[in-house]
Parts: C-alpha cells; structure tokens; sequence
C-alpha cells in the first residue's frame, strides 16, 4: 500500500487526478471506476479542467459508476447519474455508450444487478478504480457486514448512512431507502485502486482503517488485501471534529 499525505482537499484532489490524467494518456481505452459524493468533486473539478486546457481524450475510455440510488430516475438532481453528467461527463469527450451507471428505475432490481455484473465480464475489470471512504467505513454503498465476495447487489442504507446523505435531501425521509452498488469482489479486481480520505469526522474510520484488521465489519478493510492500492490523506480534515 502506498499512503500520500496532502495538505488539504485541493492538493488531494489534485494530485489523484495527475494520477488517473497519467493513466489515461498511457492508456487511452482505459475502465475507470467512478465514484460520487463530495470527496471527488475536487477530483472531478481537477479533470476537467485538465481536458480545456490539455485536451486529454476520454473519447476510447470506459467507466462504471460505482452505484446509484433505487427508485430515483437519472433526471433527478439528487441521482448519481445527475451528479456524474453535472460535475463530469457534460465536460469531457466520454462517449454516451461507454458511461455505465446502475439504472435506479429499474423494475427488476436483481436483474438490474445481474446486467451490472456483466459489464464487468464485457469491458472489464476496471484498470482504476477511485474511491471515498464513509464514515462506518464503507466503500461504495458496501455497508459494515457486507460480504467480501460480494458483487453488484441491492443494498438497504443504514440509518447512519441516510442520515449523513440528508444533507443533500429537503429532509431526512426524503433520502431513499435502498441503493443498488457495486460489490467489494468486483471492486478488488480493479487493476489499481486510489482510496481519498477526507471529510470532518473521518478521523475515526481514517484510523480504524489504518489498524489493519480485516474484517467484514469495516468494509474499507478489504483493500488491506489489494495489490496496488494508493491512500491519499486530505490531512486538513482529519483531527476536525465530527460536524455532520
Ligand atoms: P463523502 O462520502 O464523499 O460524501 O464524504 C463518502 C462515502 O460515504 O462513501
């Protein structure tokens, strides 16, 4: 595991962005894995401003969102579909059909799930995968007691977690119940994996994180296991106190 330090959330962000700008003009056709929330906004701010002025192409890359709400459609402001065209993909050369987001309308939830998982096995697996981290030290909406083996799968939000994501919500009943994400196998095949911690209040699951116990109860602990990851520290946040 390779740990970055950074001083705050602009040189955190980008600094993962050089990383994946690098990867990409080595590898134009590369599967990237993508992630919401406000740790990458900075991330995602750093890439496009890297394609007006360098015209980095994404016009052969890949990605697969890493999950998505149940029953909110891409239209919806708080959807994750809406978030990655609003901070990315209306910025960049990304072509429509190489975008893939779980649909949040689906009907068939399992067979939404099993669609997913196919992408893996077309385009798949991912070359880089980017991830924050959640305050119970989840990855993705991969919540404590999530299995390790886990692939594409419906997942019913822990009240902990709606409570944090209320923040985006009118209120807190307005914060769906149910989300479709990726699983944590499918996230240990990525190739590489940049883990970002940052955020008040993270100090607690920064440091669980680093204990290095593996264990299903603190999702984030399986990428303890993986080959090539990189841990980049926005170290502004961590000692803050818990705002939430
Ligand atoms: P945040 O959430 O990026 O909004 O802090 C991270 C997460 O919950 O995975």
């Amino acid at each position: 595991m390779k740990h970055i330090m950074t001083e705050n959330y602009e040189e955190m962000s980008r600094k993962v962005a050089e990383m994946v700008i690098g990867r990409i003009r080595e590898q134009g056709n590369l599967v990237l894995g993508l992630p919401t929330g406000n740790t990458p906004i900075g991330f995602y701010q750093e890439l496009v401003k890297d394609y007006k002025l360098n015209y980095t192409s994404y016009q052969h890359a890949r990605s697969i969102n890493i999950d998505e709400y149940i029953g909110m459609s891409g239209d919806d402001p708080k959807s994750y579909r809406y978030y990655m065209n609003h901070h990315l993909f209306m910025h960049i050369n990304m072509k429509k059909e190489n975008i893939h987001i779980p649909n949040g309308l689906a009907v068939d939830v399992e067979g939404e799930c099993f669609c997913y998982d196919q992408v893996f096995e077309e385009i798949g697996p991912m070359d880089v995968l980017i991830l924050g981290i959640g305050h119970n030290g989840h990855i993705g909406f991969n919540e404590p007691g999530t299995s390790f083996q886990s692939t594409t799968h419906k997942v019913e939000l822990t009240e902990e977690t709606r409570q944090m994501n209320a923040r985006h919500f009118k209120s807190l009943d307005r914060v769906p119940e149910a989300a479709i994400t990726m699983g944590l196998k499918s996230m240990m095949d990525s190739k590489e994996i940049f883990l970002m911690v940052t955020g008040d209040g993270k100090t607690e699951a920064y440091t669980q994180f680093l204990n290095g116990r593996v264990t299903e109860d603190f999702p984030a602990s399986i990428l303890h296991s993986h080959p090539n990851l990189t841990v980049i520290v926005d170290q502004s946040t961590i000692n803050t106190p818990d705002n939430r």
